[in-house]
């Protein structure tokens, strides 16, 4: 027994960013093995900076839209619309995760995203409002459907992560 205590296994970081390339079987010509240094990480199969800020956008337009409860929980503009604060800092935090610039980090350190959450209250019904309007931003902006369930899955086990209250 080598009495190593580091080869147990630990639960994934959900402020990971997904800097890995995608696990997605890929049309190869030929048998030779995948060279991860030129795979495309998810930010680069989104389409980039500008293609996942119009995701964050259409994100925060149904929620504003179709979970008014999620939204309230939000800094609101004046108009009673997620704000463009709080819109902002999730694009530069999605950017991050979804493997591109690491400006949101550079910005505020270490997401740290359960402690950003403590003070929101996340029960079932929140996490399950804040994946529908995902889900729709996705439909809206035509997400490629690998990619669209890739990130939905690993989106959802952030998600139910950040509950704090039961129920
Ligand atoms: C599960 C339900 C969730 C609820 C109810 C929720 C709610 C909130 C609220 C109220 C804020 C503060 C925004 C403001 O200043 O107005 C916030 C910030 C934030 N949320 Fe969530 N959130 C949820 C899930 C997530 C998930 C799954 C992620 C990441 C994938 C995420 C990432 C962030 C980030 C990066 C911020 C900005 C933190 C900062 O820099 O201050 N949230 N969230």
């Amino acid at each position: 027994m080598c009495g190593n205590r580091s080869i147990e296994p630990s639960a994934p970081d959900p402020d990971e960013p997904l800097r890995r390339p995608l696990p997605l079987p890929l049309p190869r010509a030929t048998s030779a093995p995948p060279m991860p240094d030129t795979q495309p990480t998810p930010f680069d199969r989104l389409g980039g900076e500008t293609a996942v800020r119009t995701l964050c956008e259409h994100f925060y337009d149904a929620m504003d839209r179709d979970e008014p409860a999620l939204a309230k929980l939000h800094e609101l503009d004046e108009e009673g619309r997620v704000s463009r604060r709080s819109r902002d800092r999730f694009a530069l935090f999605l950017i991050g995760w979804l493997g591109g610039p690491q400006d949101y980090i550079a910005q505020n350190g270490h997401p740290r995203l359960r402690m950003r959450h403590a003070r929101v209250p996340v029960d079932i019904a929140m996490r399950d409002a804040w994946m529908r309007a995902m889900t729709t931003a996705m439909d809206e902006v035509g997400v490629a459907p690998d990619l669209r369930a890739f990130l939905l899955g690993r989106l959802a086990d952030v998600a139910d992560f950040m509950r704090n209250r039961p129920g």
